[in-house]
């Protein structure tokens, strides 16, 4: 990207030639390539656009609460609350991959229902290019990939980021002045929670994985990783005043990376590392033991699933 503000007029000029006096969806997920697409798409066609925000039950800490902050000021804002829908279609799936799919396909009913209030022609989403890098690799199914545009029968779909790195991104939406919450805010995958906990996601584990990956944001904060969060692993005995407990194994991950395509573990400090272990083990009885996860990628992924 040459210059952020010419990037700017003619991402805007773009929008609006390709929509015109139509009308268009975005399906906000609180995340920065969303947001500063459904901004630029704002300042393009305004009311025009129908923002979307889904609330899964699988978003991060007060997530829901910092959308419907940041875009306020947008008339057509949607907020649904789908968190019983969602976990009810994930009882008993335990395959990644499989999740990832069940997820998808609520998040499309929910959306489609959306789309069609709205009366929408056009799609525009918050792909950037290693988004669609690693899905026509076939390494992942995105669910912000695909899936959305072929259900809904849309006129065409705008992805004004779909050249951008996600550092550029960030460029982007401080150019455009979005709260630094949302600009500064790291990546996270489109299935949410769900693929930071193993095996079936239950309202309980997810609600371990929210606050811990909570701690971790904030108590990693001061060493700039490009990722930073934490999964529920598994089950470990642990002690807890004089009982033994059967807990939560909750694994803490923060990463270095440029793209996430590739990444390595970052070296934290001990005291940073026992300060997060004392905090998710002290707020929850029910985690027993915190690991800390030193392994790059490759050989592993970023995420757990
Ligand atoms: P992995 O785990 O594949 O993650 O090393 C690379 C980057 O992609 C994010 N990620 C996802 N994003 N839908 C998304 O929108 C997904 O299914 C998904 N899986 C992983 C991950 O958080 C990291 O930033």
């Amino acid at each position: 990207m040459v210059d952020v503000s010419v990037f700017i007029d003619e991402a805007i000029a773009e929008i609006d030639a390709a929509i015109g006096e139509d009308n268009a969806v975005i399906a906000l997920s609180g995340g920065v390539d969303s947001s500063v697409s459904a901004a630029l798409a704002y300042k393009a066609i305004g009311d025009q656009l129908t923002p979307v925000y889904v609330d899964t039950g699988l978003m991060r800490k007060g997530e829901t609460k910092q959308v419907k902050d940041t875009f306020a000021y947008m008339d057509s804002l949607r907020v649904v609350d789908a968190q019983d829908r969602f976990f009810e279609s994930l009882a008993g799936v335990t395959d990644p991959e499989e999740k990832r799919h069940v997820i998808g396909e609520q998040f499309i009913r929910e959306f489609e229902e959306e789309a069609h209030a709205a009366n929408a022609d056009y799609l525009v989403q918050g792909t950037i290019y290693p988004d669609r890098i690693e899905s026509e690799g076939n390494i992942k199914s995105h669910h912000n990939v695909g899936g959305l545009p072929d259900v809904v029968d849309f006129e065409g779909i705008v992805e004004p980021v779909r050249e951008l790195y996600k550092d550029e991104v960030r460029e982007v939406a401080r150019e455009l002045d979005l709260d630094e919450l949302v600009s500064e805010r790291m990546p996270f995958p489109g299935p949410g929670l769900a693929i930071r906990v193993i095996d079936e996601v239950t309202r309980e584990k997810v609600a371990v994985a929210r606050e811990a990956c909570h701690i971790v944001e904030s108590e990693t904060a001061e060493f700039d990783p490009w990722q930073a969060f934490a999964a529920v692993v598994g089950k470990a005995t642990g002690v807890k005043g004089d009982n033994r407990v059967h807990g939560w194994i909750v694994s803490v991950r923060a990463v270095e990376s440029r793209d996430g395509m590739t990444a390595r573990a970052q070296e934290l400090p001990w005291e940073a590392l026992q300060r997060i272990q004392s905090r998710i083990t002290g707020e929850n009885d029910d985690v027993a033991r915190v690991l800390y996860d030193i392994t790059h990628k490759p050989p592993a992924t970023i995420e757990y699933e």
